[in-house]
């Protein structure tokens, strides 16, 4: 597979095409995807098995030295070495002792600390400290000439990394003149790893220490009028979440819109387990939510991957547990502290926060600026059509802020 093809999928939507790509194999549809054909259905194990194998080889492409005479593609390469092995990190989550974990990890932040350092402006790894963590953020002046420019803090959710956000947001705020800014907080890849922390639902304490950060570091860099942060997936609640109570941003876009991650997840649950739950039977919920994770399980890898994951980046053994601590991500009774204007994305196929932006739109009334994306920007955060979206959401961010 060309690195170009999977250079910018999210993990979010890795899943959703292994989702798609289980399906073709049972209708027998001929896979031509070269890696995904040796992925063996609903098998996590050799999902990683054959991104490894691929990221080890491009690897291996990025450290020939008949390659050196072309610095950009080696820096490229270095990119997408990154990619792969973030990729094949993703279903590592099984088991917390699986030593890919931190090995895969190690080798991304390795490969992309060499893309990094190769750009025109090199990328600047920051550390921020927070209350009781440090954020993990990245820091992309717009230009060597300093001077005061209008500003993006970038933020994930659910899984991916800030990694990923270069490709996926920063590379294109800096083509229109913006700096960037992409962070991480607990529950994120690096910080879950690096500190072991479980996601927190109050994002201000991580956004705040990172507007303190561009405020006061970056302060011959920064346009104050215009600061804006972003959120991906997830980070559309945590995003909302932090502008109800960082009162120096200027706006907020959100890609997509989640008022309540509780609901959206406890939705994707087969019948028999959401009754339990809703009965509040802990133990019986623990062992039957458990038992839709093993590799015989009728339940699509999609919902598989999204409590694996969950159970790690929240950091609990316990399904129930985990189904309980995001009853805490809801935007009920915070909406109306959001006193800025705020870009609510949605997508015609959204399949993990099906209804969730237009929750948010009708809360933030007259606040809310809403977008759907259709067509082949209808997956979700556009998937595949990252172009499409940064079009929209710079357009707007360029509108709402001048
Ligand atoms: C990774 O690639 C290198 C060089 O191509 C090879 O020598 C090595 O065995 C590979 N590692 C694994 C674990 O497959
Ligand atoms: C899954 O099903 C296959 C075929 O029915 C069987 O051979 C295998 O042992 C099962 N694996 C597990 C982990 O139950």
């Amino acid at each position: 597979m060309k690195a170009s093809t999977i250079l910018n999928i999210s993990f979010l939507q890795v899943v959703l095409n292994l989702y798609l790509a289980e399906a073709a194999i049972a209708e027998q549809e001929p896979i031509r995807l070269l890696t995904a054909k040796d992925i063996k259905v609903g098998d996590f194990e050799t999902f990683s098995k054959v991104l490894f194998k691929l990221a080890n080889k491009t690897k291996s492409q990025a450290l020939d030295p008949t390659r050196a005479y072309d610095p950009i593609n080696v820096r490229d390469t270095w990119f997408s070495v990154a990619n792969y092995f973030r990729r094949a990190d993703g279903f590592t989550k099984g088991s917390w002792d699986n030593p890919n974990i931190k090995e895969y990890w190690d080798e991304q932040l390795a490969a992309f600390n060499k893309g990094l350092a190769a750009l025109l402006i090199p990328g600047e790894r920051v550390q921020i400290p927070a209350d009781n963590f440090i954020i993990e953020a990245i820091w992309y002046s717009a230009d060597k000439v300093k001077k005061k420019r209008p500003t993006l803090i970038i933020g994930n959710g659910y899984d991916a990394a800030q990694e990923d956000l270069y490709h996926i947001m920063a590379v294109h705020a800096w083509a229109l003149g913006w700096n960037a800014l992409t962070y991480e907080g607990p529950g994120q890849p690096t910080v879950r790893r690096s500190q072991d922390l479980g996601f927190i639902p109050d994002r201000e304490r991580v956004v705040t220490p990172a507007v303190d950060y561009v405020l006061n570091e970056k302060s011959d860099e920064v346009d104050t009028e215009r600061l804006a942060l972003y959120g991906n997936s997830m980070g559309g609640y945590l995003a909302a979440r932090a502008g109800a109570f960082e009162l120096r941003l200027k706006a907020v876009a959100l890609n997509g819109g989640v008022f309540s991650v509780h609901d959206s997840y406890k939705a994707q649950l087969p019948n028999d387990p959401l009754e339990i739950y809703e009965a509040g039977k802990k133990e019986e919920f623990d062992q039957a939510a458990l038992s839709l994770l093993t590799l015989n399980s009728t339940v699509p890898t999609s919902i598989r991957w999204v409590l694996k994951h969950g159970l790690w980046a929240f950091k609990t053994k316990s399904p129930y547990e985990f189904f309980k601590k995001i009853e805490q991500y809801t935007l009920e009774g915070i909406t109306d502290r959001i006193d800025m204007p705020v870009s609510v994305a949605d997508a015609e196929f959204e399949g993990f926060f099906k209804g969730e932006p237009q929750r948010v739109k009708d809360a933030l009334g007259d606040k809310a600026t809403f977008h759907l994306f259709s067509g082949e920007a209808g997956y979700h955060t556009q998937s595949g059509a990252f172009q499409e979206m940064t079009r929209v959401i710079f357009g707007w961010l360029h509108q709402t802020l001048g």
